[in-house]
């Protein structure tokens, strides 16, 4: 049986067939509304459910609190319709249109870029492109059905190869990049997802915000705004651990060299070998030094889930931040889905 499902205050409406969640009928019938994880982690598809009852799915509890719950909140990327919904959530007409789609890629190129970082470049077969925005990600699946998000290091106009970033989480998909994959190799993924990507209808200055692998959307984000001529004033922080941890550090360096990009390293632990005189602490914190009052900014955050939490408090909290102009993808590990919490 299918259920209606009006979205306020756009009064759009689509229809969810049984056991689909409402996110995934919304991208079905071509609605977009913001989201990132699709797992129940990262808490972006967040909305108010204003009438009708949902099945909440799994998720988990940092992502949507029990106080949250029974205030009328649900994660709508693991909530299905057990009748009729009006829910309030946050629209994104950006993406409209853009067809989600399931395409065999080739391992084109692997490059180790730091003890634990691998650089990839996947080669869509001959006559296929991929509509995109910059700082989507694509779903990797291997052949025993394993799947992973990984968010795509290259804007839309730089089409030649699909560039991936890979941070080795000692999981089953980092034991396949980093143990058995050879250039050459066929994966097929599935994408675009999410919707963590620059928005073009502002002219608000901009504060990028990465962490480890986190800098492979920023790069995307960075590379479109560089060639489209968005002319909007961007600072650039990328968190890692060690200087060897900067792994495409001359690249910003060059934007800032011959774009004006401000561009700020962070160390969290620098060794006393990488003879750093840079900053150093969390990169969040860096930025909350050099902008205590981003009441006038956007901000886009990506990599890993503890510092995307921890900017997402204390910019909008201590720095005047205002909530809906905080963008972030949460690197967040991938959990099943799918039954009922
Ligand atoms: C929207 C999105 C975009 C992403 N883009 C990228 C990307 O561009 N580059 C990239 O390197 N990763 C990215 N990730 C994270 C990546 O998809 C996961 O980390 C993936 O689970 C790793 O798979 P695995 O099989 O190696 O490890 P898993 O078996 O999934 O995990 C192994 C262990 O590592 C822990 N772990 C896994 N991921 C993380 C993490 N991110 N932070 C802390 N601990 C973790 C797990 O809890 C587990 O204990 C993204 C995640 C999301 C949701
Ligand atoms: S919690 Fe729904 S998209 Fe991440």
């Amino acid at each position: 049986m299918t259920r209606k499902v009006t979205i306020k205050p756009s009064n759009h409406v689509f229809h969810v067939n049984e056991g689909e969640t409402v996110l995934d009928a919304a991208l079905r019938e071509g609605l977009v509304i913001a989201y990132g994880c699709r797992h129940g982690s990262c808490g972006t598809c967040k909305g108010r459910l204003l009438e009708g009852a949902v099945d909440y799915g799994v998720y988990q509890e940092h992502a949507l609190s029990d106080a949250e719950r029974s205030a009328g909140m649900a994660l709508f990327c693991q909530a299905r319709a057990l009748n009729d919904l009006v829910i309030e959530v946050r629209e994104v007409n950006a993406a409209k249109g853009i067809e989600i789609r399931t395409l065999p890629a080739r391992v084109h190129k692997m490059e180790r870029a730091a003890a634990d970082v691998m650089l990839l470049e996947l080669k869509l077969p001959a006559g296929e492109r991929l509509r995109f925005l910059a700082g989507q990600y694509i779903d990797l699946m291997l052949r025993d059905g394993t799947r992973r998000s990984f968010s795509m290091a290259n804007a839309p106009h730089d089409e030649a190869f699909l560039q991936l970033h890979f941070r080795n989480y000692g999981g089953p998909f980092s034991d396949y990049i980093f143990g058995r994959m050879k250039e050459r190799d066929i994966l097929r993924f599935e994408g675009p997802f999410g919707t963590f990507f620059l928005r073009e209808d502002s002219t608000k200055p901009v504060v990028l915000l990465a962490s480890g692998t986190g800098f492979a959307p920023i790069k995307a984000i960075v590379e479109h705004v560089l060639h489209a001529g968005v002319r909007r004033p961007m600072a650039l922080y990328w968190g890692c651990r060690t200087r060897a941890d900067l792994y495409l550090n001359e690249l910003p360096e060059r934007w800032r060299r011959e774009h004006g990009v401000r561009y700020v390293p962070v160390l969290s632990e620098p060794l006393r070998g990488d003879g750093w005189s840079g900053r150093t602490g969390l990169v969040h914190h860096a930025v909350m030094a050099d902008f205590p009052d981003l009441s006038g900014y956007q901000v886009y955050a990506s990599g890993a889930p503890a510092m995307v939490e921890a900017a997402h408090a204390d910019l909008t909290s201590r720095c005047g931040l205002p909530e809906d102009e905080l963008y972030s993808d949460a690197f967040t590990p991938y959990v099943p889905t799918g039954g009922t919490a």
